[in-house]
């Protein structure tokens, strides 16, 4: 059998995403209990990061710890992958000596070349196209609070990002119906777009994608590596940004989620953020659960 790898929602079927789903419900509540039961004594789970983060680190790293292994983090500032070692090395050498390995990087193709010499399941925590462990905790999130999303009508506003074209994988994978507005040129990836016409729709205007949606979802304008962007898509964004106005729109229980770090008063109003029902905070929160279901099934595929 050859390795498993989670580096996009499309390298699980519908049906191992929805039992990955329904188990990191079932760790979620075992944890409240504080009936983890560590079943991975001796497990490593190696940490590649060459961009920041808050949530990704520390619900891996808890996570493996809950799961009876640990974790290494290894910055590319302190490895030789940051001075130059060939990322193919890299990982046959990590790959003989931990179990899973979890990468945060820029391009895409990067990590794919990882996977392809890495002899353990390499798990995708983030690259410029895609950030699918953060769509196993906002299906978790979803489903949590007002059950399937199977149907459901989902709203992207914002920039085409890593973010957006993993809900694009996810309209897919969880059959609900996305309707994605952002600005022209920030559009998501458009052999996304081509492959998920049937259930994707890409619109210009925020007020129109989000009449009569169950779930309203916005990131950064400018991603990691865009911070010199920052203020030419401040302007290029104005009007995209998700407010309690905007939510009126929307139906009456329609959740909003932001995968965080959030900006304030840009891509998401102060308001909206800290109302008392935001679901934010337990969307990051169920990083940890997700991915300790995910952890689980590649240790033992
Ligand atoms: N949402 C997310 O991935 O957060 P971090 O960048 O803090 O890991
Ligand atoms: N789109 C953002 C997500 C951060 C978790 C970024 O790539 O920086």
């Amino acid at each position: 059998m050859s390795t498993r790898h989670f580096l996009t929602l499309l390298d699980l079927s519908k049906k191992e995403l929805a039992d990955l789903i329904d188990r990191a419900v079932e760790l979620k509540a075992l944890h409240q209990q504080e009936s983890d039961s560590s079943p991975f004594p001796n497990k490593v789970l190696g940490m590649v990061f060459e961009k920041s983060s808050t949530r990704t680190r520390i619900s891996f790293e808890a996570g493996m710890t809950h799961l009876g292994g640990s974790a290494i983090f290894l910055s590319s500032r302190d490895t030789q992958l940051g001075r130059g070692e060939p990322i193919e090395d890299s990982a046959r050498v990590m790959s003989r000596m931990v179990d899973l390995i979890m990468v945060r990087t820029f391009e895409h193709e990067k990590i794919q070349r990882f996977a392809e010499y890495s002899k353990v399941p390499v798990i995708n925590a983030l690259t410029d196209d895609y950030h699918p462990c953060q769509l196993l905790a906002d299906m978790q999130t979803f489903v949590e609070h007002r059950g399937s999303i199977e149907g459901k009508t989902v709203t992207w506003v914002g920039d085409g990002n890593n973010m957006c074209n993993s809900y694009i994988n996810a309209a897919r994978q969880f059959n609900f119906e996305l309707k994605i507005a952002c600005p022209e040129g920030f559009d998501p990836m458009s052999s996304l777009l081509a492959d998920n016409k049937d259930r994707v729709q890409l619109m210009r205007d925020p007020i129109a994608a989000t009449r009569d949606s169950d779930l309203v979802i916005t990131d950064t304008w400018a991603s990691m590596g865009q911070e010199d962007e920052k203020r030419a898509r401040e302007e290029a964004f104005a009007g995209f940004q998700v407010n309690h106005e905007l939510m009126t729109y929307a139906h009456n229980d329609a959740l909003f989620m932001h995968c965080l770090p959030a900006y304030r008063d840009l891509e998401v109003s102060a308001k909206l953020l800290d109302d008392e029902d935001s679901v934010v905070w337990d969307e990051a929160e169920n990083r940890l659960h997700a991915q300790k279901a995910l952890m689980e099934f590649l240790l033992e595929s």
